[in-house]
């Protein structure tokens, strides 16, 4: 695993940001037929969406040849504000001519554990049953979370099942997420994490002891591929200045 960190100034970030996964993107697509990118939900990433759904960036990439997959998303209707599939489809697939090719979570099934079930069905219909995500972009919480895999889930130590339907009390709805064996064997992980209140959790996250249980992000210490974690300025103000 390579690790790096980038601590890019507030009014530059979701630009420079978007540059790096559009880049990502067309070096997976000179090397091959297909790109699959693990997409995060939140607020912090729909700026980077927005900017990837238009000129220059939305007309230079062969969408057809994307695979858009979500690393969580919320036990709601595609329609639900809450959801993160409205999220991408609001600020980018909505934009885009071409369209990529979408795998989203079928949350019309009767509960969420049949929705984690055929979710994992349809990765491992597209990726196999070990499958190696080209690029996959995580947000933190400050509570430590990344994807919907929050403090204290068992699913942290799961390595069989890529797919799960958790609950938690940080939450109000029923979560969908993709575990540990969805996410280590990417070949780029991405942290995108923006704002002065992620100031002290990315500390802790990036900088502090192994606490993979109180600290689900620290998920990336076990992975295989490259890892680069995006802070603006006031999200890395805490860090040391290495
Ligand atoms: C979700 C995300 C989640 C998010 C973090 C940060 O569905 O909410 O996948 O893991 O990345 O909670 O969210 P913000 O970007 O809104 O701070």
């Amino acid at each position: 695993m390579s690790f790096q960190s980038e601590i890019i100034e507030t009014p530059n970030f979701a630009r420079v940001v978007a540059d790096e996964i559009h880049a990502s993107i067309s070096d997976v697509l000179d090397s091959k037929d297909q790109c699959s990118i693990v997409l995060s939900g939140g607020k912090t990433p729909a700026s980077i969406y927005r900017l990837l759904g238009r000129p220059p960036r939305v007309n230079s990439i062969d969408w057809p040849k994307v695979h858009l997959f979500w690393g969580d998303e919320r036990w709601v209707p595609k329609d639900d504000l809450h959801s993160n599939y409205r999220l991408v489809h609001e600020t980018l697939i909505a934009h885009i001519d071409n369209k990529p090719v979408v795998h989203a979570v079928d949350t019309t099934l009767g509960t969420s554990a049949a929705g984690a079930k055929a979710y994992q069905e349809a990765i491992i219909n597209q990726c196999g049953v070990e499958p190696e995500f080209d690029i996959v972009l995580l947000g933190v919480g400050t509570d430590g979370h990344t994807a919907s895999l929050f403090p204290g889930a068992a699913e942290l130590h799961n390595t069989t099942d890529l797919c799960f339907a958790v609950r938690h009390e940080n939450v109000d709805v029923d979560r969908i997420t993709l575990g540990p064996k969805a996410f280590l064997k990417a070949k780029k992980i991405f942290y995108i994490v923006s704002g002065q209140g992620k100031a002290e959790i990315v500390k802790k996250v990036f900088e502090g002891e192994d606490d993979l249980d109180h600290l689900p992000a620290q998920i990336y210490r076990k992975a295989k591929g490259s890892v680069t974690v995006f802070l603006d300025s006031a999200s890395g103000s805490l860090l040391k200045k290495s």
